[in-house]
Order: structure tokens, then C-alpha cells, then sequence
């Protein structure tokens, strides 16, 4: 047998009381992927932080080619050959993508090279094989998700590194997006590169990996090939669950004269480029409403305009009044609550502390009756109530924005795909919770999903978003044969 190129054995790591990660050991040889999955909070991050020198591992050791490195500074692990493709991506907002690509093309002597022609000229081959050819000259603020993602792809890959760490790829890419990353990181392992990938999105993960190892609060349940791992018990149990249910369902929506928010004609410029052009919805009191679009079609900007945080041109009306001119403030005091897909969570203070802002506004009986029911929706929640919001794992945090927009008890809950980077069990609950919020209370809720199979069978009527149009709508029973095919 080869020697393996990363070899981890009995990596634990604790975070005060809490165990993240207890005794994880792998090996994974040059050209082979491995797929790490298991729920949210699992502790599949933290063990990409670890080998990366990250977080400093309590025991255990990593080998690099046989070569101890657990406890080195992450530089020095950097530039002995691994490289991480972080959750959540932190560009600098002042370099261009070029620029960017180009940094981590150099590794030490920065200013001797920059001038280096060949530097350009790969860092342009690099651009290329990862699709960012159009945008070389964009800062990163103005990109769209998916160009983010190919974004840290492509520093990866100029740092050449011999294990690549990625962690969630796919979370928020369209089907066509994950089939072109899903390419690029085979091509990782045609490289020879071992690759260790975690993402939630478990067809694709299945397709992709050569092993799979899962994990269950920071212990291993289960290894082997993609498929027995998926087909083991305690893995369906904990990690996959069962499918989210179609059923039809009746109609809450009233047939009151007047909608609840009325989005007419509305149109949004950011310079020359249209994010929404003519857009009209209409939402009536206790309505399920999707809207439905991929990357880009404009969803968050629909729906940042309903909350008064960009200039538009049309109209918006709310239990009819006119909102135009309205502060952001206002309109969130008027009822209408955004959970963004940002999460825009206070990052320095405690999951609690969180919630209670969420509820400042509530009576201390019905600040202790909706916590409650809350806590009962998300477990983990009141597991990690001491803990800070910034220390989360991604679908925790996903979690805490989505109950401390329910804490706030809007009249109009919008949610903007509040399905990024959740496990399948979790999506399977935050589905459930849903349909129990829509028959128990009174709240009306506008939803943004390209997640279709998550956002049909909660709607009463859904609207299809396309490069900034409204191009369909209609219930969801005829949404598959009339409007599916690009999201089935
Ligand atoms: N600095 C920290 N302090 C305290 N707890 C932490 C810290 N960092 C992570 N944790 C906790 O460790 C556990 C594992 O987190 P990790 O980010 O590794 O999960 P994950 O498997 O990547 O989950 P997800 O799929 O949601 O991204 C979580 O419960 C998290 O809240
Ligand atoms: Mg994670």
C-alpha cells in the first residue's frame, strides 16, 4: 500500500465543556476523495480548522507525508501544501478578482513578483479554468454567490496545494453550478491532490467521493464507500431522515379584497444593471408564498425592497399603506420581518442574547412563551445558549437567524433561503416547524428558495424569478410540469 498523503489519527478537540471533535482518524491517498458528512454542528469544520492549524488540536496527530505538522501555525501549513476552501468566503474588498487570484499566487516575496508577467498569465489560466474569465476586473462585493465560491477555488488552486480542504461547495449553487464545481474538483484528484470534502448536499457528495467517513457530535459513526454509509442506520437516523412530504394542502390565504403587501411594477437598478424590472407579487393575509429563482434572478433585492433597504421605482403597499419613504425601521416596526441570507447575526454576543434582542419588543410573558416554543423548534439552540453567535457552525447560525426573525413575531415573515448549508434532518424539522407555524398562528410568510423541493409544499402560490422578471405563476400542483424544469 502507498503511503498515505494526510494521515490524522485521534484528533480531539474541545471547546471548554464541549467536545467538537473526539478521536477522528483518517488517511486519504494522493488522488482520493474523501466525503466527511454528518448534521450541522457535527464537527466536520472543526476538523478541517485543525489540519489546517486553524484551531490547535488537543491530542492527536496530522501527517503530511508522513511528516508531523498538528500544531504548526497555519502559514507554515499553508506552505508546506495544504489548502482550505472555507464555508463562508472573506475576500478583501479593495483587490479585483485578478488581484486576488494573483496574491495567492505569490507566496512569500510579494512586491519582487507582482511584476512578473507569467504571474498575470497564470493567474489568468487559473481565472479561466474556474469560469471567472468575465469578471477579472469586478471587486468581490459586487460578485454573485456562485463567482464568491469560484473565487476561493481559484486562490486554492494558485497555491498549488497537494491536499485541498473544502468545506460546503455547493451550499447555495444551482444543480448546472454543482455539476461544473463537482468537475473542478475531480480534476483536483486528476491532479494526484487528496482531497477532503465536506457539503450537505448528499447526491452530489456521493457522486463525487471515493470513501465517506460521517460524523456524530465530533465521533465517527461510520465509514466506507459512499453508498454503505449512507444505507447505515444511525446515518439515516441522525443525518439523512426521511423525504420532506408533498402533500397538498389547503389553502390559508383569505380572499380579502386588499393583500396584505402589494409589490406592484416595482424596479431596481444597482448602476446599469437591472435586479428587478417591473416585478409585481402580491401576498394576502396568512398566504404561504414562494418565490422561486436561481442565483442572481434578483430574489434578495425583491425582497430588500420590501424591507426598505434599496431605492426602487413602482410601488409597495403594506396592509395599505404606501411604504416608499418609509425607514427601514419602520417598516420593520410595521410587522415585516426579513431573515436574510447574510444572517446578520451579533456576532460577539451569546445565542440568548440574540434571541432576547429578537424579543425586546414582547411582553416578558410572550417573550417567554414564544423562547419556549422556539427552543423546542431548534434543540440545539438551548444547548448552545451561552455560547457566542460568531462560534456557531454554519447551520447552527442558519438556525439562530431563522428563530430570532420568529422571535420578533412578525406579521410577514420573509425568508431568504433559509435552507443554505442545512443538513437534510434539519431541513426535514425547519419543514415541519413551517407547517405548524402556518396552521397555529397567524403569520403570513414570503419564502426565497432555489431549494424547490423544500418550497413547494409549503406555498399556497408560487412565482418564478428570472433575470430580474416575474416569468410565471400558479399553484404548486402545476409548477413541475409548467415551470420546472430547470429546479426538478
Ligand atoms: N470557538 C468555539 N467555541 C465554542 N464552540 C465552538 C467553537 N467552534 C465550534 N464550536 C462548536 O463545535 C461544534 C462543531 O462545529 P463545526 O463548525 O465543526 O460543525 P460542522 O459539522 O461544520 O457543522 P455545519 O454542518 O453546520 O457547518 C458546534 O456545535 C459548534 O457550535
Ligand atoms: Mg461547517
Amino acid at each position: 500500500m502507498s503511503a498515505a498523503r494526510l494521515e490524522v489519527r485521534g484528533l480531539t478537540k474541545r471547546f471548554g465543556g464541549l467536545v467538537a471533535v473526539r478521536d477522528i482518524g483518517f488517511s486519504i491517498q494522493p488522488g482520493e476523495i474523501l466525503g466527511l458528512i454528518g448534521p450541522n454542528g457535527s464537527g466536520k469544520s472543526t476538523v478541517m480548522k485543525l489540519i489546517m492549524g486553524i484551531e490547535r488540536p488537543n491530542a492527536g496527530s496530522v501527517r503530511l507525508n508522513g511528516a508531523e505538522i498538528a500544531g504548526w501555525p497555519t502559514h507554515r501549513i499553508a506552505r508546506a501544501g495544504i489548502g482550505i476552501v472555507f464555508q463562508h468566503s472573506r475576500p478583501l474588498h479593495r483587490q479585483t478578482v485578478l488581484e486576488h487570484i494573483k496574491l495567492a499566487l505569490l507566496p512569500d516575496s510579494l512586491l519582487r513578483l507582482a511584476a512578473d508577467p507569467a504571474v498575470e498569465g497564470k493567474a489568468r489560466a487559473i481565472a479561466s479554468r474556474v469560469g471567472l474569465e468575465t469578471v477579472l476586473g469586478r471587486h468581490p462585493g459586487t460578485l454573485a454567490f456562485a463567482d464568491l465560491r469560484r473565487l476561493e477555488l481559484a486562490k486554492a488552486i494558485a497555491r498549488e496545494p497537494s491536499v485541498v480542504l473544502v468545506d460546503e461547495p455547493f451550499a447555495g449553487l444551482t444543480p448546472s453550478e454543482v455539476a461544473s464545481f463537482s468537475e473542478l474538483i475531480r480534476g483536483f484528484r486528476a491532479e494526484g491532490k487528496a482531497v477532503l470534502l465536506v457539503d450537505h448536499n448528499v447526491k452530489s457528495v456521493a457522486a463525487l467521493v471515493d470513501r465517506a467517513l460521517a460524523m456524530y457530535l465530533g465521533e465517527r459513526i461510520a465509514e466506507g464507500t459512499a453508498e454503505t454509509v449512507m444505507r447505515d442506520e444511525q446515518v439515516r437516523r441522525v443525518y439523512l431522515g426521511g423525504s420532506i412530504e408533498a402533500a397538498a394542502r389547503v389553502s390559508t390565504g383569505t380572499d380579502a379584497a386588499s393583500p396584505l403587501l402589494a409589490v406592484e411594477g416595482v424596479s431596481v437598478l444597482y448602476g446599469k444593471a437591472q435586479a428587478l424590472d417591473n416585478v409585481s407579487i402580491t401576498v394576502r393575509e396568512r398566504e404561504f408564498v414562494s418565490v422561486v429563482g436561481l442565483n442572481g434572478a434578483g430574489k434578495t433585492t425583491l425582497f430588500n425592497a420590501v424591507s426598505g433597504l434599496v431605492p426602487y421605482r413602482g410601488t409597495i403597499r403594506f396592509a395599505e399603506r404606501t411604504l416608499a419613504g418609509t425607514s427601514a425601521a419602520a417598516i420593520a416596526r410595521a410587522g415585516i420581518v426579513q431573515c436574510p441570507e447574510t444572517r446578520e447575526l451579533f456576532g460577539e454576543m451569546s445565542v440568548a442574547e440574540n434571541l432576547e434582542l429578537g424579543g425586546a419588543h414582547l411582553t416578558n410573558a410572550a417573550r417567554t412563551e414564544q423562547l419556549a416554543w422556539l427552543l423546542d423548534l431548534f434543540p440545539i439552540l438551548a444547548e448552545r445558549a451561552r455560547q457566542n453567535a460568531a462560534t456557531l457552525s454554519g447551520g447552527e447560525q442558519q438556525m439562530l437567524a431563522i428563530a430570532r426573525a420568529l422571535m420578533m413575531r412578525p406579521r410577514l415573515l420573509i425568508l431568504d433561503e433559509p435552507t443554505l448549508g442545512l443538513a437534510p434532518v434539519i431541513l426535514e424539522q425547519l419543514s415541519k416547524a413551517l407547517a405548524r407555524l402556518h396552521t397555529t398562528t397567524e403569520i403570513t410568510v414570503l419564502l426565497g428558495e432555489q431549494n424547490v423541493t423544500f418550497a413547494l409544499p409549503h406555498a399556497d402560490r408560487i412565482y418564478v424569478l428570472e433575470h430580474a422578471r416575474i416569468i410565471w405563476e400558479g399553484p404548486p400542483a402545476r409548477f413541475a410540469a409548467e415551470a420546472g424544469a430547470q429546479y426538478l
